[in-house]
């Protein structure tokens, strides 16, 4: 876990700091006027890892010089895509069909629930969750923050509701069948940094893996499918009992599928 404080931008005023005031106490982290200091004067002074800093129209977290923040930038471009006739491999490997049930249990930065949030529509929905409370606050603070021109996406980002838990605590209190699929994408056990975005996940997000009981559990849950998201080749999806589907000849990533329809095996 990283350590970190929260501050405001340069030119904030009183709206951003009684929302930075209001973080920092959430996510119980000290809050430290910015009184016209660098980031680096800032992380040097109270010896922390990061700065999570609230601006006008972005909450984001400094770490190791890079910039962490919800943009919805690649799920934009994956909606437009869906919307032109294109596969997404991803709805693909969930057979997602409007009105579905959506249990995103690694949420991250959120791009794979905005576009399952698409698909899902306003019958659907669709649940992300997140361990990091860091995480969790800057994608919350993130999709209340957007302001994207395009109305599908707007509404996709809305429908996604963000809760700060632990996968394994959440599944085991689920009733079955309560969603249509469970998602799981883990950190990668290796190599592949899959957005320039992506870079301070690295040090920010629970690198655990998901294990075959966590999966069983999923499979309970689930009354159509789990879907795990993996390093196309990687020797996680025997480990967990899944075949490898999806992701294409040139793709860097690709999908264990479980279907549970008819009853988890
Ligand atoms: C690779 S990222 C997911 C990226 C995401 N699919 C997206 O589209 O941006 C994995 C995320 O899962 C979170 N995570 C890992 N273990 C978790 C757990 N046990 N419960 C909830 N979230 C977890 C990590 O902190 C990280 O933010």
């Amino acid at each position: 876990m990283i350590s970190y404080v929260v501050t405001t931008a340069h030119s904030a005023g009183y709206t951003e700091s009684e929302k930075a005031h209001r973080l920092a106490g959430a996510l119980r982290v000290p809050f430290v006027p910015r009184d016209d200091r660098s980031m680096a004067e800032i992380t040097h002074e109270h010896a922390v890892d990061g700065v999570l800093v609230v601006s006008r129209h972005r909450t984001s977290l400094f770490v190791s010089d890079q910039e962490f923040f919800f943009h919805p930038g690649m799920a934009a471009l994956r909606i437009k895509a869906l919307l032109a006739g294109k596969t997404d491999q991803m709805v693909k490997a969930m057979d997602l069909q409007e009105g579905d049930r959506v249990l995103d249990c690694t949420l991250g930065l959120a791009s794979d629930a905005t576009v399952a949030a698409h698909v899902a529509g306003n019958r659907g929905a669709v649940i992300g969750l997140e361990v990091v409370p860091a995480i969790a606050a800057l994608v919350r603070a993130g999709m209340a923050e957007a302001r994207p021109k395009d109305a599908l996406l707007a509404a996709a980002i809305r429908r996604v509701k963000v809760v700060e838990v632990d996968y394994r605590d959440y599944l085991c209190s689920l009733s079955a069948k309560s969603f249509d699929v469970v998602y799981f994408d883990p950190m990668f056990r290796s190599g592949v940094v899959r957005s320039s975005n992506m870079g301070p996940m690295r040090v920010l997000a629970d690198p655990s893996p998901v294990s075959r009981e966590t999966l069983a559990v999923a499979g309970r849950v689930a009354a159509k499918a789990v879907v795990v998201k993996e390093r196309r080749g990687s020797p996680e999806f025997a480990r967990l009992g899944l075949s490898e589907q999806g992701g294409g000849r040139y793709a860097s990533v690709a999908y264990g599928i479980l279907r549970t329809e008819g009853g988890y095996p």
